[in-house]
């Protein structure tokens, strides 16, 4: 039937984009033409940002300039502060990130839309801004001392002092760099396309990213790296894990962290995280995590031939930072900001309203009864 043919759009090409390719065959991943394992390998999130958002890798004065502006544009805003700390303690971090946007919206807006200049700014502020909130938030309510003014001068050093309290090793720091280059862009993903439909209707950059914020959060996106860890923390041993994805196959429970809309037989992300999730577990005192993490892959890809997408080995990674699983969608959430921005802007730059049609399967056309007439 038509309507499951293009049930979720899955296959369906609804527009064009120059920012990152899945491949010919749906088998690899490219941000404006270099391959991830290049930029995994060589690169820093610094210069992936810079590409994303500006449009080309930076050379070193640039990248040197760009470093020294992420840095200065970390600083909380007193009116950010006063919302954070006016939210309920117990609210997930998502639902604090998603207001704290919103409210940056209103201290520092948008003037115009299609000011490229001020655009680039504010997504710069954004990626340099949001592990700050989420840092100010924790030390809210699980940390003692707060400091946004840290020296660290990487993003994933950044991120890492913000949201763990150990003393941080250069192991840890790139691990972190690399997750950031993988998780900062997909293409036209849930919450990419949902920042595209929002910004084509010539809406703001905030309101753009609030929107995407909001469809990150679920599970069947990018949710699933924190549903995945505590999959893996359900079980204590690996014979454990065997039995348990047999029986969430058996009742068709998905098991987050595995499978994928577009890829058909591995995503290539996946690898490169598998590398560190497994180098940081040997410092590790969790002796057993990755183990099981392992069999899990195993079974699903015995049992489904369902293979893990980078959620799944994202989750033991941070776990192995340091850092608290309701914080994994979070750092999601900093990393792909730097994507967001780059679609928000390719939008406008070529944009037509977003406005698809739906098939009509309600009642036929009826008689409307004034109320007092309905039974
Ligand atoms: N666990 C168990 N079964 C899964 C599965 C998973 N993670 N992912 C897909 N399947 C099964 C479905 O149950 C379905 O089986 P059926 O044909 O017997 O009914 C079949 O595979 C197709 O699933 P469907 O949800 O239609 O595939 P999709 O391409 O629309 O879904 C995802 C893609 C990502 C939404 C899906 O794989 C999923 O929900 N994964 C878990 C969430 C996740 O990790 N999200 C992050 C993505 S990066």
């Amino acid at each position: 039937m038509a309507e499951h043919h293009n049930a979720g759009l899955h296959g369906v090409s609804v527009g064009q984009t120059a920012i990152s390719s899945v491949g010919q065959k749906s088998q690899g991943l490219s941000y404006r033409g270099y391959d991830i394992h290049d930029l995994a390998k060589n690169a820093s999130f610094e210069e992936v940002a810079h590409l994303l958002i500006h449009g080309r890798l930076p050379g070193i004065e640039t990248l040197d300039n760009y470093r020294a502006e992420l840095i200065a544009l970390r600083e909380l805003p007193v009116g950010l502060i006063k919302v954070i700390e006016t939210m309920p303690a117990n609210v997930h971090p998502m639902d604090m990130l998603r207001t704290a946007v919103s409210m940056l919206g209103t201290l520092e807006p948008e003037e115009d839309c299609l000011n490229l200049d001020e655009t680039r700014h504010i997504a710069d502020r954004l990626v340099a801004i949001l592990p700050t909130i989420l840092g100010y938030w924790t030390d809210l309510h699980e940390v003692e001392a707060f400091a946004a003014q840290n020296q660290e001068p990487t993003m994933a050093g950044h991120v890492l002092r913000m949201l763990t309290n150990n003393k941080i090793s250069n192991d840890q720091r790139r691990a972190m760099d690399v997750s950031l280059i993988l998780y900062a862009e997909h293409e036209f993903n849930a919450s990419s396309f949902n920042a595209r439909v929002c910004a084509a209707t010539l809406s703001d950059i905030y309101s753009a990213v609030t929107s995407a914020i909001g469809t990150l959060r679920g599970p069947l996106h990018g949710g699933a790296n924190e549903a995945a860890m505590e999959l893996i923390q359900s079980f204590d041993t690996v014979e454990q894990a065997i039995i348990g994805i047999k029986e969430l196959l058996a009742r068709k429970t998905k098991v987050m962290g595995f499978g994928h809309a577009v890829y058909q037989t591995s995503d290539p992300r996946s690898d490169l995280i598998k590398t560190w999730s497994k180098r940081l577990a040997v410092e590790s005192a969790d002796k057993c995590l990755f183990d099981i993490s392992e069999a899990i892959e195993t079974e699903m890809w015995q049992q489904k031939r369902l293979f893990p997408n980078l959620d799944f080995y994202s989750a033991s990674a941070y776990h192995f930072l340091g850092i608290p699983t309701t914080l994994f969608t979070p750092i999601f959430v900093c990393s792909r900001v730097a994507g967001w921005a780059a679609h928000i802007i390719e939008q406008r730059q070529n944009n037509r309203l977003i406005r698809p049609n739906a098939e009509y399967i309600g009642p036929a056309a009826r008689i409307f009864q004034p109320v007092g007439q309905r039974g």
